[in-house]
């Protein structure tokens, strides 16, 4: 049997919920605990048995990060790592169907399709099992989990036969309540899936073949709303529910929580990827990740909860928790950081405090997500949020930056507070 991924990458218009940090890097190759965030996609994919290929499929122009990871996943999964880069953006499904011969060569039994603005603990093997076991002919299975009543309504909301699994009623972000069973943006695909793509392809060309430029590209598809709302109900669409840690990254919020829920998952998966503490060596509390580059003082207080990257500089008394410190920053003696993001090679001087805000989910209330706040309110002011310090920043000495974003290249003159520095 073989088996392949594709990971859906999106290209550069995507991720604008995620600026500042996208602005030097595409999203998916963001560090969370230490890895870019597809890179614990490729993880997952690569130890499913009988996985073949990985294909990322985009919209980004090919550029050096990217190529440079690909090397460097290929080399450490053993697995072959190709990206397809699409000539404009062609939906979640229109690039699958695009590059459907590279996918189907060597011919695949079932092949996962991934989105990458996801992150969490996925049970790809456990898919499979029930995939195998679904009805001849059947297209896609959907990875499902639960969420509340009011915040089923920001996803993709399924309704299904509880005997059979099989998806009844699918709707993206429906206006009324559905289900508060959700899409994960986790599918594993017959090759049959191809056939409803053709038909919608060829559906989309036929009925907008005209003259006018103006009419937006005609080639492409929407895997949830072209593909699953009229898949549902005809025994060809069913849904594997999970209760493993799983959330959307769409913020830096999100990117705070995937770190720690992540670093949490090493302690089974990879424990040596997780510092520990020891004679000479920083105070470490609960998980904490520092790069093997990353030059700590072993007065400083990490953790919980902590990712440092490749080679930052971190000095005398430094407290940092529940935040991640991209490569080649500093963080001068006694400053701390608390719930933020620190951009690359950027400095928080001596005695300052970055600290942010976290909308985690609310933890009374099963099944709660993160919550998707928008960045202001209905007065037009700022929500808390995480601190976003951009990348070549300079934090000055003694001041308190406070649920704030700093785009890169600034350099601040006193303290802040729920602003954005342009
Ligand atoms: P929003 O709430 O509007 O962001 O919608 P969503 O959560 O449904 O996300 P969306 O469908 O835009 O994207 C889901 C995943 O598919 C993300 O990982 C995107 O990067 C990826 N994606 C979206 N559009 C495209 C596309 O045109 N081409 C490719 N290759 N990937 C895409």
């Amino acid at each position: 049997m073989a088996l392949k991924t594709i990971i859906l990458i999106g290209g550069p218009m995507k991720g604008t919920r995620f600026r500042p940090l996208s602005l030097d890097l595409p999203k998916p190759l963001f560090p969370v605990a230490g890895f870019p965030v597809i890179y614990h996609h490729i993880e997952a994919a690569s130890k499913v048995p009988n996985m073949k290929e990985i294909i990322l499929i985009g919209f980004y122009q090919a550029q050096e990060d990217l190529t440079k990871f690909i090397i460097n996943v290929q080399h450490e999964f053993k697995i072959q790592v190709r990206y397809l880069q699409e000539y404009t953006s062609l939906g979640t499904a229109g690039g699958i169907y695009h590059f459907r011969d590279q996918i189907l060569m060597g011919n695949p039994e079932y092949f996962f399709v991934m989105n990458s603005d996801v992150c969490g603990d996925f049970p790809l093997v456990e898919m499979l099992e029930f995939h195998k076991h679904r009805p001849a002919g059947t297209f896609c299975t959907i990875l499902g989990t639960e969420a509340t009543r009011q915040q089923s309504l920001n996803y993709g909301c399924l309704a299904e036969n509880k005997d059979t699994s099989e998806v009844l009623h699918y709707v993206e972000k429906p206006e009324t309540f559905i289900s508060t069973t959700i899409n994960c943006g986790i599918y594993l695909c017959s090759p049959c899936i191809f056939e409803p793509l053709k038909r919608i392809f060829k559906q989309n060309l036929e009925e907008n073949y005209n003259f006018d430029f103006n009419t937006p590209n005609k080639e492409v598809i929407r895997m949830e709303q072209d593909i699953f709302v009229p898949l549902a109900s005809t025994g060809k669409l069913y849904v594997f529910h999970t209760t493993r840690f799983w959330s959307q990254i769409k913020s830096a919020g999100a990117v705070i929580y995937a770190n720690r829920h992540y670093l949490e998952l090493y302690r089974d998966t990879h424990p040596d990827r997780l510092a520990k503490n020891g004679e000479g060596k920083p105070k470490v509390i609960g998980d904490v990740f520092i790069h093997s580059s990353a030059q700590v003082h072993p007065t400083a207080v990490l953790g919980p909860n902590v990712s440092i990257g490749k080679n930052v500089m971190i000095g005398d008394g430094v407290r940092v928790r529940d935040s991640i410190i991209l490569e080649g920053a500093m963080l001068q003696d006694h400053c701390c950081i608390l719930n933020s993001i620190i951009g690359w090679n950027s400095t928080v001087g001596m005695w300052s405090r970055v600290e942010g805000t976290p909308n985690d989910p609310n933890p009374n209330k099963p099944f709660a997500k993160l919550e998707t706040l928008s960045m202001f309110d209905d007065h037009g002011k700022l929500n808390p949020s995480i601190t976003v310090i951009g990348s070549n920043v300079q934090v000055p000495p003694e001041v308190i930056i406070l649920n704030s974003m700093v785009l890169p290249h600034k350099e601040l003159s006193g303290c802040c507070k729920n602003q954005i520095i342009m």
